[in-house]
């Protein structure tokens, strides 16, 4: 797999509100191309959807980013387009039909995977270029670690 030299704002970030976040996340962004997927960890309400809503904004999504409910995902006819993908409720990505995830994840696409699983089935779909983990350090505060993998 080919890796990127450079994908913005790595490391450890400290962020103490939900626009913080989102501001991170559009940093990260701007480094993507169609094809690039992004993994997003950490426990439940740590800011992983307001990351990606940040993500999408500058990747000019205009329509609210909200949380995937009925189905894994959601895309987004932006230019190029983007795909958010929740997996918190898919107990064994191998279990489920491998097109599930073809839906999002494509090389015209950016996609961005919340609960990550499975992560070679997720390679087989798009080049994973990065994990964000992010975590609760007290009221708004989050620490929010983006890492190459
Ligand atoms: N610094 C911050 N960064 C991100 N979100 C924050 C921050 N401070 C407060 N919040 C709030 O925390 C909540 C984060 O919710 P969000 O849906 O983004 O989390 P999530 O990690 O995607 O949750 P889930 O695991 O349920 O998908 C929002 O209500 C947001 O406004
Ligand atoms: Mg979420």
């Amino acid at each position: 797999m080919p890796s990127r030299s450079q994908i913005g704002p790595l490391g450890r970030h400290r962020t103490a509100s939900p626009s913080q976040t989102e501001a991170l996340g559009s940093r990260l962004a701007l480094e993507l191309s169609p094809g690039d997927a992004v993994l997003l960890e950490g426990e439940i309400g740590t800011g992983k959807t307001t990351f990606v809503r940040g993500a999408c904004r500058a990747l000019g999504v205009t329509t609210p980013v909200t949380s995937p409910t009925f189905t894994i995902g959601q895309r987004y006819p932006s230019s190029p387009p983007v795909a958010h993908v929740d997996l918190f409720r898919v107990e064994d990505l191998d279990a489920e039909d491998p097109e599930l995830l073809a839906d999002y994840l494509r090389p015209d696409t950016i996609a961005f995977v919340e609960w990550p699983r499975n992560i070679d089935a997720l390679r087989s779909y798009a080049l994973l270029v990065a994990r964000v983990s992010i975590a609760h350090a007290g009221g708004d505060r989050r620490i929010v670690s983006i890492e190459e993998i």
